[in-house]
């Protein structure tokens, strides 16, 4: 049985679409497979065995799914500001038993005690604004244990206005030829409401300044991104 940490908050902006945030993600994100599997690739990149992950912002627990296919005997702390986000990550990761543990609090808190040899994110650290972002980037490095490696798949600005609006434009004609409904739509836009998206070259050098190595962006598409950055081993 997996274990929670944590006070959950009221509040939680992403509560209100627990019901319906599984739902669609394959019409809202159009290069699904790419992005989630790009993610889990690096995650496993010459590791096996009991691997630690930390999940930043992990909602209803996609990400670390996806992970614990790519690595099986791994165990997980996923950490969300959301509690009904992270129970249904909870029935999600049921199978992986005392393997996984849930943690309510927010990306800016202290994060869990490490070391973690891979720390995750998806679709989450948007979140924060540009110095929060480089913040976490920078704490998430110090719970690395030597190799491991830090990946992020985000939703992303681009590095112009133009490339930006191009952005949003392909995402929205993308989600429609996948039969997005205008309702659907529309409560994306109302979750997008917050996002406060950074580009790849800024992202790039928050994780160099983190002090993370061989930082790279290794799949885009668009607004969809996958960064990531390992910690030197010795
Ligand atoms: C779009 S969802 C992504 C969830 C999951 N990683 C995925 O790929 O489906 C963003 C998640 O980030 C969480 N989040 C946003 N801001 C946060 C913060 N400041 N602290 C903790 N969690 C946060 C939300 O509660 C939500 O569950």
């Amino acid at each position: 049985m997996s274990t929670t940490e944590g006070t959950a908050d009221p509040q939680a902006w992403f509560d209100r679409w627990v019901d319906t945030y599984d739902t669609d993600r394959r019409v809202l994100i159009p290069c699904f497979d790419e992005f989630y599997g790009t993610a889990a690739e690096v995650a496993s990149l010459g590791r096996t065995g009991a691997v630690r992950v930390l999940d930043l912002g992990a909602g209803t627990g996609l990400l670390s799914g996806v992970l614990a296919g790519a690595l099986p005997d791994a165990s997980f702390v996923l950490l969300d500001e959301a509690p009904a986000m992270l129970e249904r990550a909870a029935e999600r990761l049921a199978p992986l038993g005392d393997r996984v543990t849930t943690v309510v609090a927010d990306l800016r808190d202290d994060l869990p005690e490490g070391p973690f040899d891979v720390v995750a994110s998806a679709l989450a650290i948007h979140h924060l604004d540009d110095a929060g972002k480089a913040d976490l980037y920078a704490r998430a490095a110090a719970v690395l244990a030597p190799g491991g490696v830090l990946v992020n798949a985000e939703q992303v600005a681009g590095p112009t206005p133009g490339i930006d609006q191009h952005f949003r434009d392909r995402w929205r004609e993308h989600c429609r030829a996948r039969g997005a409904t205008e309702e659907v739509l529309a409560a994306a836009d109302a979750r997008m409401a917050i996002d406060l998206p950074a580009s790849v070259p800024d992202q790039l050098e928050m994780l160099q300044r983190a002090g993370l190595a061989d930082v790279a962006c290794v799949f885009q598409s668009w607004r969809f991104a996958v960064i990531a950055g390992w910690r030197p081993a010795a």
